[in-house]
């Protein structure tokens, strides 16, 4: 359990070592190796929900499926696929749509989209972005104790500006991407600061793959979240 009545939040994602998430323009990269694709399947394996936002959808298409092949493991249950789709801009023929695995997409009032029969929605907010307090929330109420937040760069800001992340892996691939379009770990507000950064406490720093796994805790927020202005 996380803070406050909400399920335990924890971020994940792989950069390149200039903190890109993806390529120029958000083309998705390939930064895990074998054995970081292994522990994110395990992550997912352990959640209940899985949340995106549909920027990453749009960019990468995932099934946001457990691959259980790469966990020698026999096929189990798939957690909810969590799509934040706050102007409903969520494509018909998406994979987090196909109907695979239990799918639940957050939007808000704003919003006047149909989704196709057995995707649960959850009107969180007026809009136009989600009201992650209202998600979070309604999960709780359903039952949801572990959630695993994949990204994109937007998604991830309003998370740790709104200080509703518990626990934060990276990995860090040993590659660098540069430009100026490339997303990286953290879009969202500009800081101009230390009184507008997320700082985080280092829990531990191992090798994996050609990389590093880097685990952290959010340490405090300063300035303003971010939850219209993602
Ligand atoms: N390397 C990795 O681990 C990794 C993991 C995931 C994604 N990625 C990359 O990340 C990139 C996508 O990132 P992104 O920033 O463009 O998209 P994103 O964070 O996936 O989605 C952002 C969109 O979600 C919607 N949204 C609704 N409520 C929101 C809220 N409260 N906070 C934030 N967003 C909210 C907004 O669209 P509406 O206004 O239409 O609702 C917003 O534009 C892609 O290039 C992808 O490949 C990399």
């Amino acid at each position: 359990m996380g803070e406050g009545g909400r399920p335990f939040v924890h971020l994940n994602c792989a950069i390149s070592l200039d903190g890109r998430l993806a390529f120029a323009g958000g083309k998705p990269a390939q930064l895990s190796g074998p054995d970081d694709r292994a522990r994110v399947q395990r992550l997912r394996a352990g959640s209940d929900g899985i949340v995106v936002g549909v920027g990453t959808v749009l960019a990468d298409d995932p099934s946001l499926r457990v691959h259980w092949e790469l966990l020698d493991s026999p096929a189990g249950r798939n957690p909810t696929r969590i799509c934040l789709d706050g102007r409903g801009r969520l494509p018909e023929r998406a994979r987090v749509l196909d109907g695979t695995a239990p799918t639940i997409v957050a939007t808000t009032r704003a919003a006047t989209r149909r989704y196709p029969a057995g995707v649960e929605t959850v009107v969180a907010g007026p809009g136009p972005a989600v009201d992650l307090g209202v998600l979070l929330a309604d999960l709780d109420g359903r039952g949801f104790r572990r959630l695993l937040v994949e990204g994109g760069a937007s998604v991830i800001s309003s998370f740790l500006r709104a200080g509703l992340v518990d626990l934060v892996t990276v990995y860090v691939a040993p590659v660098l991407i540069g430009g100026a379009s490339a997303p990286s770990l953290m879009g969202g507000p500009e800081s101009h600061g230390p009184t507008d950064w997320v700082e985080l406490a280092r829990e531990g720093l191992e090798p994996l793959d050609e990389g590093v796994l880097l685990t952290l805790r959010p340490r405090r927020v300063r300035g303003p979240p971010s939850r219209q202005g993602f």
